[in-house]
């Protein structure tokens, strides 16, 4: 194993899409970011340079970081922001993860330009469980708001706007043909006949869950969220953001006389205005006698079809499908008892609208979001900071509910009172903790499908099904065997998810819904993990350059 570094300059670019010329944050000029690519068992050093008038913070999200909490990286839960001028250095080693995963600014809405690929590699002489591809392709995807950045975040935010509409997707950056003034920003993957390609998926999309296909071609799923699962064939991919998905691309035998779209356009359930647009690339193969690949022959040009925008039962068997390898070489450890079992609404709500503002939720409300009816508060100093140094008084508290407080019919009719509470509210956990938690989506505001994401940990989606959990007949049903090991699941909608994981790292650990509109409205809480009693599960202290509040 080797140390790889790397040097993020944040900087303020200008750069043009659908006609609109912006001025971006970006990691060395470059949208999107660089690639960091390392093997299992590397240890990662970004020293992150600050030059542009907004604090910033960056997340590995996905990655363990095993007792290394202090460069998981959302602000004001792990540390205190980057301020201009101010230089931070992440420092993690990459543990039983090899695959994709990404790294996204974690602070306000930033992420909607400061994202880039993690590649990890299998450790060297290790070969991949399934054989050895022609070649590597991160496919990362992104939406493209025309606005400022700034400005997106304030509508959707003042009083609870409805959810900000971007105004295009973007594959590695480029909203492709579909879109007005966007031809020649197309993605375009050339091929060699008769060749396996390994395509590395990221969804870095804010707000939208997106389904994939290309035209004429099948994949093969065989790595999601860095972890490897038993391969099987579709023909779409949903990816919701903040998880990944590696797909074995086999090649026609032969060059075709067609090039081939791939298209990814949003899945979505919930009420309400979105982007239903849809961003496209190319799949070309390249010809032995290149002139046959210039444009003289209208070679025809073929779509594939993908589910409709609202497809849940595709969606439902499609998670169905990924399965651990749980072999001798990849064994799947899922916890089989449980110490501690928590039960989390997951949804949309409304509060009170402030005095003298005009908001825009259902009734003049101001939209919210929560997990059993907590919206989160941020807090103005950082968690990990606070628990560490024993300072958590006036910082948060440890009283976050196990289970809803009034426990309602939550797929069907809601209550009439969904007023919400705000609070810093943590759950406590003891070291090595075997947890089960399901969620339970609402239909408050609609059912809707929530990507929830953890930190620190990957865990086993034991159990999803539709209407409301029942604690007496769901359990029976799970799978303890194979069930699929990833960072972010997709809620159902309408539905709900069971997963299982064993608190064995140390720290502060963030959860929150990934689309971006829902994590600022509080659907997000934290797990405060303990140390052990050995030396090896213990938090060691900040380092020094750690950002101050
Ligand atoms: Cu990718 Cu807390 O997020």
């Amino acid at each position: 194993a080797i140390t790889r570094h790397y040097k993020f300059d944040v900087l303020s670019h200008n750069v043009t899409r659908l006609c609109h010329t912006k001025s971006i944050f970006t990691v060395n000029g470059q949208f999107p970011g660089p690639k960091i690519i390392a093997r299992e068992g590397d240890r990662v050093v970004v020293k992150v340079v600050n030059h542009v008038q907004h604090n910033v913070t960056f997340h590995w999200h996905g990655i363990r970081q095993i007792q290394s909490g202090w460069a998981d990286g959302p602000a004001y839960v792990t540390q205190c922001p980057i301020q201009k001028g101010q230089t931070y250095v992440y420092n993690f080693t990459i543990i039983g993860q090899r695959g994709t995963l990404f790294w996204h600014a974690h602070i306000s809405w930033l992420r909607a330009t400061l994202y880039g690929p993690i590649v990890i590699l299998p450790k060297r002489h290790v070969p991949y469980p399934f054989a050895k591809p022609y070649k590597e392709v991160p496919i990362i995807f992104g939406e493209w708001f025309n606005a400022d950045t700034e400005a997106v975040i304030t509508q959707a935010l003042q009083n609870g706007g409805g959810p900000n509409v971007s105004d295009a997707y973007t594959i590695n950056g480029l909203p492709g043909p579909l879109y007005n003034c966007s031809a020649r920003d197309t993605f375009e993957l050339i091929v060699k006949p008769g060749k396996t390609y390994l395509l590395r998926f990221i969804n870095a999309a804010l707000n939208d869950e997106l389904f994939f296909s290309i035209a004429n071609h099948t994949l093969t799923v065989v790595d999601v969220d860095a972890i490897y699962v038993k391969p099987f064939n579709t023909d779409t991919i949903l990816i919701t953001p903040g998880q990944t998905t590696n797909v074995l691309l086999h090649t026609k035998p032969f060059v075709p006389t067609a090039t081939f779209l791939m298209m990814a356009r949003p899945y979505v359930t919930g009420l309400g205005t979105f982007d239903n647009s849809t961003t496209a690339g190319i799949l070309k193969y390249d010809h032995p006698n290149s002139s046959l690949t210039s444009n003289t022959h209208k070679i025809p040009l073929l779509r594939p079809s993908l589910p409709p925008l609202n497809d849940t039962s595709f969606a439902a068997n499609f998670s169905q499908k990924l399965r651990s390898l749980a072999n001798v070489q990849f064994p799947a450890n899922v916890p089989q008892t449980v110490d501690k079992h928590f039960f989390f609404t997951v949804g949309l709500g409304a509060n009170p609208c402030p005095k003298n503002q005009t908001c825009q939720g259902p009734n003049g409300t101001k939209f919210s979001a929560s997990i059993n009816n907590v919206s989160f508060t941020m807090p103005t100093t950082a968690l990990l900071q606070a628990h560490f140094f024993g300072q958590s008084n006036g910082v948060y508290t440890t009283d976050f509910p196990n289970q809803p407080l009034i426990p309602f019919n939550y797929t069907g009719t809601p209550p009439n009172n969904t007023f919400l509470n705000n609070g810093t509210k943590v759950v406590v956990l003891p070291f090595n903790a075997s947890i089960e938690l399901v969620l339970q989506d609402t239909s408050i505001l609609g059912a809707e499908s929530h990507p929830l994401h953890l930190h620190g940990f990957n865990f086993f989606v034991v159990g999803q099904g539709f209407g409301n959990y029942d604690p007496n007949k769901d359990p029976s049903r799970f799978n303890l065997v194979d069930p699929v090991e990833r960072n972010t699941v997709g809620v159902p909608s309408g539905g709900w998810v069971a997963i299982r994981f064993l608190a064995d790292n140390p720290g502060v650990w963030f959860m929150h819904c990934h689309l971006e509109v829902h994590t600022s409205w509080g659907l997000k809480m934290a797990w405060v993990v303990m140390d052990g009693k050995l030396p090896n599960q213990k938090l060691p202290p900040p380092p020094s350059d750690l950002p101050k509040c």
